[in-house]
Order: C-alpha cells, then sequence, then structure tokens
C-alpha cells in the first residue's frame, strides 16, 4: 500500500470545502486531514469573506480554527451543524468508518450526530473492504475506573484491548473529556453495527471509534485527483 500523502488530503480536504455556504454553521473534525479543511475554509474566510462558525470537535480543531481566523461556536447556540468535515482510519463499501486514531472520537461523533450532513475526508490509503481489515483496532474512550472491565469484557467478545500510552510523556493518553483511550483489535469485523452496540452496553465505554450510518459524502484523495462517494440512506 502506497503510504498517505499530504497532497492526496489536501486534494480531498478542498473538495469538502467547496460545500460549505455563507451562514453555515461547520463542524471542524480532527486529525491532518481535517486539518486541511480548517485551513482551506480559512483561506475562503480571508479571500471570498466566507461567514461561518465553527463547531470544533477536539482542542486542536479548536487552534486550528482560531489560528485560521474561522470563528467559534458552541452546540448550545447552534444546535444543528449544517455541514461536518472530518478525518477517518478506515473508510469500508458503506461507508461506515473507523475513527479514534487522533482520541478526539466522542466530540467528533457528536458533532457528526448534530449535522445535517457528514463529510469524510481522507487519502485513498484509508479505503478498505472491511472495517478492522489490517488488524487495524477500533479506538474506544472509557472512564478510567472501568480499564479492567472493558478488557474482559473486550476478550469475552474476542478481542484484544490496549490502553493508548502517550508519546511524548509516560502513562495513557487522556482525551479532551478527561478519559483514557482503548485501541481494541477484533480482526475484519463482520457486523460493524452489532460491535458497536455490544461495545456501548459495556459500563465505562463512553463511545465508540464505529461510525455506523453517519456518512453521507466521502472524498478519496489522490497526489492528482479525487473521488466522490454518496451514501444510499
Ligand atoms: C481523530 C480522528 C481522525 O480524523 C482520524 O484519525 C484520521 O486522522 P488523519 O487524517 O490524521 O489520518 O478520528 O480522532
Amino acid at each position: 500500500m502506497q503510504p498517505s500523502s499530504d497532497a492526496a488530503k489536501r486534494n480531498a480536504a478542498y473538495a469538502a470545502a467547496d460545500h460549505v455556504k455563507d451562514g453555515m454553521v461547520v463542524g471542524l473534525g480532527s486529525g491532518t486531514t481535517a486539518a486541511y479543511a480548517i485551513l482551506a475554509l480559512g483561506e475562503r474566510r480571508k479571500h471570498q469573506n466566507l461567514q461561518i462558525f465553527g463547531v470544533p470537535s477536539s482542542y486542536q480543531a479548536f487552534q486550528l480554527a482560531v489560528v485560521n481566523g474561522i470563528p467559534i461556536t458552541t452546540l448550545e447556540e447552534h444546535p444543528t451543524v449544517d455541514v461536518n468535515i472530518d478525518g477517518a482510519d478506515q473508510i469500508e463499501p458503506q461507508l461506515n468508518l473507523i475513527k479514534g486514531m487522533g482520541a478526539a472520537l466522542v466530540r467528533e461523533k457528536i458533532v457528526a450526530a448534530s449535522a445535517t450532513t457528514n463529510i469524510f475526508i481522507a487519502d485513498e490509503t484509508k479505503k478498505v473492504t472491511a472495517l478492522g481489515e489490517g488488524n487495524q483496532p477500533v479506538p474506544i474512550e472509557v472512564v478510567p475506573f472501568s480499564i479492567a472491565l472493558v478488557r474482559h469484557r473486550i476478550q469475552k467478545l474476542g478481542g484484544v484491548a490496549l490502553l493508548r500510552e502517550t508519546k511524548g510523556k509516560l502513562g495513557p493518553v487522556i482525551s479532551d473529556n478527561g478519559n483514557v483511550i482503548m485501541d481494541a483489535t477484533f480482526g475484519e469485523i463482520n457486523d460493524p453495527t452489532v460491535l458497536n452496540h455490544q461495545l456501548k452496553m459495556i459500563p465505562g465505554v463512553v463511545e465508540t471509534g464505529l461510525f455506523i450510518g453517519l456518512t453521507d459524502i466521502v472524498y478519496l484523495g489522490t497526489d492528482t485527483a479525487v473521488q466522490k462517494f454518496e451514501a444510499k440512506r
């Protein structure tokens, strides 16, 4: 598989940013691909006087919005997001996703669930035939008190769950919500809807990185082009 390129991410992100119109409330996703969408929106604001409000899905997105001159709002002020643009870790043919390798999955899913239109953007290396392919883990946000229970229940479901460790300091990754992230590997996932429900029933699981039935549009970028996929729903 080709490594993901910045040009591919940028191509997908700029195609998605074209959906945004004056007056819209825009969900600002997290990760390196979503960062290009925030950059594109900032450029449109500067050069075309695009008037929008952003709802950031993470501290990273919040900081990028500020740097790129995008006014911030909250879901309290604007409960309906017109267009949400976010990245993905894996995308299968029905456009269900795995997200959360940037540990922002809880807020990302809340923003996506608040959105009228969800656009997910990625380079083509994220396209798979089944979620979980290549031992891609499902990130899960967990209340720290429940780490042992979640590990045990995931084992009973046939998976292996590891507590995500930080790279910049010793110890576990702490999410923007003060919880930990467990990466659960199941191999190829036959029924992501069922697995999502099973995981969500475990006490202490705040949210899973399985994004089922939320996608409207996917843009997959290559170095020179972008491909559009629309969900049948
Ligand atoms: C963060 C996410 C990201 O959108 C996902 O990990 C993709 O990131 P990148 O565009 O950097 O590959 O879900 O929680």
